[in-house]
């Protein structure tokens, strides 16, 4: 199964966009080969990076009231699932009927859904290969009952605010009428703080960025020299958002079949943006999506929300 299940013509051609426009953009849906799957869940146990651990304890302090609210026997469908590590709590706290992985990376995701499998015998587990920024298709024979779409770890950061709002109103859509929407979001805060997170002493998120060079490597027969990009990473206060880029270290060329680019020193390809949201304006993202009701807990520091929606 290809890692990144859009049809090939359609990934080279975003791919070659991305490249040939004046500031060159490589979309970060393309970070999750196996090997950049497995170095996000190292960058999850780094030190530096506060949101796994601190959107868990939120979780954890509010799992009973969670429990409460969405009564056992619903079907849950998480968005970005990875490695399924945070659907696995999730599960025996709120003990559903079915739990659908909705998730780029098809190997990695069949891999996590499998390991679900194990640990709940009696779970109905599903797996949906699909890219979030388009419609998400469910397949037709989920059982009724109420639904809780997941979306952990703040990765709804990684869409710019419109696109953040057309894939709530999307999420919306799939909880219908009683559903909910769980939903982790990394809150504004210490400019060191958030710089830290995303340019860790050991490395990882440099070696997570680096990655994807390789990656679109194979995708489009390219021949980018990884050892000719540093990581760059840094929070644009004015926009609100960490922004990763792969910066050249010296003049260089990439070329694929059907054409090439050349960088100058120093020039720049934008890999990532990680918004950062006040708790209010999240709040009116997700009122303006048709969640009209919330919840939001947040961890002492207010370094972290995690909002419960419904309709
Ligand atoms: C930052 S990881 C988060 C994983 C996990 N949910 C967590 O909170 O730790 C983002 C996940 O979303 C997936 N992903 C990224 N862009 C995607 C897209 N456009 N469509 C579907 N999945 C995507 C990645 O493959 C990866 O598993």
């Amino acid at each position: 199964m290809p890692l990144v299940p859009i049809d090939s013509l359609t990934t080279s051609s975003e791919i070659i966009t991305g490249l040939s426009a004046a500031q060159a953009s490589i979309s970060p849906k393309y970070f999750y080969d196996a090997a950049g799957s497995a170095l996000f869940e190292q960058i999850t146990q780094l030190p530096e990076y506060y949101l796994t651990r601190t959107e868990r304890a939120i979780m954890a302090t509010h799992a009973d009231t969670l429990a409460l609210r969405i009564a056992p026997g619903a079907t849950v469908i998480e968005a970005g699932a990875g490695s399924c590590e945070k659907a696995r709590t999730l599960c025996a706290t709120i003990r559903p009927h079915c739990f659908v992985g909705v998730d780029i990376a098809a190997d990695f995701l069949q891999r996590a859904v499998a390991g679900l499998r194990r640990e709940f015998p009696s779970l109905d587990v599903r797996s949906v290969v699909a890219d979030l920024m388009d419609e998400i298709v469910l397949p037709v024979d989920l059982p009724p009952g109420r639904r809780l779409v997941f979306y952990p770890g703040s990765s709804i950061g990684n869409f710019a605010p419109d696109a953040a709002l057309g894939l709530l109103r999307r999420m919306r859509r799939l909880t219908e009428a009683d559903g909910a929407l769980l939903i982790g979001v990394d809150l504004v805060k210490s400019k060191a703080i958030l710089e830290a997170a995303y340019d860790d002493a050991a490395g990882v998120t440099a070696a997570f960025n680096l990655n994807v060079l390789r990656h679109v490597n194979r995708l489009l027969t390219a021949d980018f020299d990884v050892a000719h990009w540093r990581h760059r990473s840094f929070f644009n206060e004015e926009q609100s958002r960490i922004e990763m880029h792969l910066e050249a270290r010296c003049a260089t060329r990439v070329s694929w079949p059907t054409g090439c680019r050349s960088f100058h020193r120093a020039e720049r390809i934008h890999t990532e943006n990680s918004y950062k949201y006040r708790v209010a304006d999240f709040a009116e993202l997700l009122r303006r999506a048709g969640f009209a009701r919330q919840v939001c807990w947040t961890d002492a520091q207010q370094w972290f929300a995690v909002f419960l929606a419904e309709p």
